[in-house]
């Protein structure tokens, strides 16, 4: 009966098959469910699967997604697990893992993080293969490196959501001071995602005006104790949050879209994510986060942006700190 409602195309020609972009999120959680929604919005994915192990509220939270549709591009969205996204799964993205608590930093979350993780590595392994491996549950530093370890993935193909989130949060606190887009500022957060991140002062600038023109010292107190209240809000920024709501979802939503977008989009974007970093500043066989190149196959290459002396040892003490944190867990 409903073919009566069309009159075909003599001359149709087949459609090309065109290769769906297909995602994963494990974790539907705050996070995982900020990220959900924030990619439908942007219409990143043709298939997205939602994982976690709480059944009956991730098919409540694909029926409340789904009924949305009809206002956005479509995505085939549903619950289920990597064994139902296939081999050909683009991205998985791991938020699933136990969140910072008010007075909790994210390094305590670690021991009970690494045991959620050696467990859904495994079928991560089995079922998508071949998928640029996403990780943002905290603290995402150390899984991403566990990551890496546990499935053998190229290091290209694991990444962390990093400072990406800091860079934004950093970027958004300078506009707001001078009152410019914050897209108009051009300043990153690099290390840890944590409490031994870095200010890249030295080379932060709007429109290529250095927002430091020569040095630190060169300030007034009064100009070194405005800047450094603006790092201190950026640093402290989760803790605030979990405070007064209790967690943090949206922002990290959107920078993990950020990430897909580059990622899908093949788009060479420079992104502060977390990554194995090789010979850099110094620092190898750890994950942190400095300006990287994004593409659709993940980590291209990572940019050797200058550091003043200062920058360059605060990055290689959050180095530090991380490699203790992961040799302390005695994998
Ligand atoms: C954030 O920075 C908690 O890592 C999360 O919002």
């Amino acid at each position: 009966m409903l073919e009566t409602l069309f009159t075909p195309n003599p001359e149709a020609e087949k459609p090309t098959p065109i290769r769906p972009r297909k995602g994963v999120i494990i974790g539907a959680g705050q996070v995982g469910m900020a990220c959900a929604y924030s990619m439908l919005i942007q219409d990143c994915f043709d298939e997205l699967i939602l994982q976690d192990v709480a059944k009956d509220r991730v098919e409540g939270e694909v029926m409340d997604l789904m009924h949305g549709m009809p206002f956005l591009a479509p995505t085939d969205i549903k619950a289920g697990s990597v064994a139902d996204v296939g081999q050909d799964a683009d991205i998985v993205i791991i938020t699933a893992g136990a969140a910072q608590k008010p007075g909790e930093t994210r390094l305590h979350l670690v021991e009970r993080n690494v045991a959620i993780f050696e467990n859904i590595l495994k079928d991560v392994v089995k079922y998508c293969p071949n998928a640029i491996l996403l990780v943002v549950t905290n603290p995402v530093d150390i899984l991403t490196y566990i990551t890496l370890k546990i499935t053998g993935f190229p290091s290209s193909r694991v990444i962390g959501s990093g400072t990406v989130l800091d860079t934004a949060r950093f970027r958004s606190l300078l506009g707001q001071k001078m009152d410019i887009d914050a897209r108009s500022v051009h300043a990153y957060i690099i290390g840890e995602h944590g409490d031994s991140e870095v200010p890249v002062w030295s080379t932060a600038n709007i429109a290529g005006l250095k927002l430091i023109p020569d040095n630190w010292e060169n300030l007034s107190k009064n100009e070194q104790e405005e800047l450094e209240a603006i790092y201190h809000q950026v640093k402290n920024a989760a803790y605030d949050i979990i405070k007064l709501k209790g967690y943090t979802s949206y922002a990290i939503g959107l920078a993990t879209t950020d990430i897909v977008k580059a990622i899908l989009r093949s788009q060479e974007r420079i992104l502060t994510v977390s990554s194995l970093l090789t010979n850099n500043y110094g620092i190898k066989d750890v994950c942190l986060s400095i300006p990287t190149v994004v593409n659709d196959r993940g980590i291209l290459k990572t940019v050797n942006i200058s550091l003043n002396e200062t920058e360059k040892q605060k990055l290689q003490n959050s180095a530090k700190l991380l490699r203790e944190v992961f040799d302390s867990l005695n994998l």
